[in-house]
């Protein structure tokens, strides 16, 4: 099994409202992506690696990789419009040996190692597609504007996060099929619902509460407080 990453780190980070690129935002002095690198790199499973980044950041990220010294080798390539099209883009340049594709937001910058390991090992053990999954702790509504108009039993959902896992071919698969079918306006937001609409299955293993985006400023605080412990 050769396995590799991509990483999609193209987004503005509307929500988090910062000037810089949400990627390139310091925590604890290290822009956020780098910390993601190595977060997946410590899991020892990743032979090589493309960061998809801002087309305008991508000569200050491919900087920042070389000044992490990580163990991985990883390349830098520019994204696109939505993050299904920065993902595709990171597909198009992996080596031919690799078979597994490990699919990570840079936005999730402290994974613990087990994650990874976790969700890499049950596609070695023959998953197609593998997501990582939390509970859900709030009760979540399904609305009609400002109407509710169901419920769904919360012991049912998950919340899912990444990395998640594929067999190449079956991703590959999965993004051409997308793009064949267009459907404008309806990018994914995360790789496993490419591979749900191609009619493959998908399954979970457990995720883990550090394995949290940083969305919004609020998870900031929480990332430098994380930071500022991992020393
Ligand atoms: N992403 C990407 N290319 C895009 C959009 C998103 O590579 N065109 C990446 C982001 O950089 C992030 C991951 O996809 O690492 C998850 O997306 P999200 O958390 O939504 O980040 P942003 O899109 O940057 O944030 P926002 O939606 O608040 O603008
Ligand atoms: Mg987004």
């Amino acid at each position: 099994m050769t396995c590799a990453a991509v990483v999609p780190a193209a987004g503005r980070g509307e929500r988090l409202g910062t000037r810089e690129a949400k990627a390139l935002c310091l925590v604890g002095g290290v822009p956020l992506f780098v910390h993601a690198l190595r977060s997946l790199g410590a899991s020892g499973r990743l032979s090589a690696g493309m960061v998809v980044g801002p087309p305008q950041r991508c000569e200050a990220m491919a900087a920042a990789v070389r000044a992490a010294r990580l163990d991985v080798g990883w390349d830098v390539v520019p994204g696109g419009a939505t993050r299904q099209d920065s993902v595709g883009r990171g597909l198009r340049d992996l080596a031919s040996d690799v078979d597994v594709v490990l699919v990570h937001d840079a936005a999730r910058p402290f994974v613990p190692v087990e994650v990874v390991r976790r969700v890499v090992d049950a596609v070695g053990a023959g998953a197609d597609a593998v997501v990582p999954v939390v509970p859900v702790a709030d009760t979540v509504k399904q609305v009609d504007g400002a109407v509710v108009v169901a419920t769904p039993d919360r012991s049912r959902l998950r919340q899912v996060q990444t990395p998640q896992g594929f067999r190449r071919s079956v991703l590959e698969a999965a993004y051409t099929a997308a793009a064949a079918s267009g459907a404008p306006g309806q990018p994914a937001s995360d790789d496993a619902t490419l591979v749900e609409r191609a009619g493959g299955q998908v399954v979970v293993v457990p995720g883990d509460p550090l394995a949290f985006k940083v969305t919004g400023p609020l998870d900031l605080v929480l990332a430098e407080a994380l930071a500022r412990q991992h020393g």
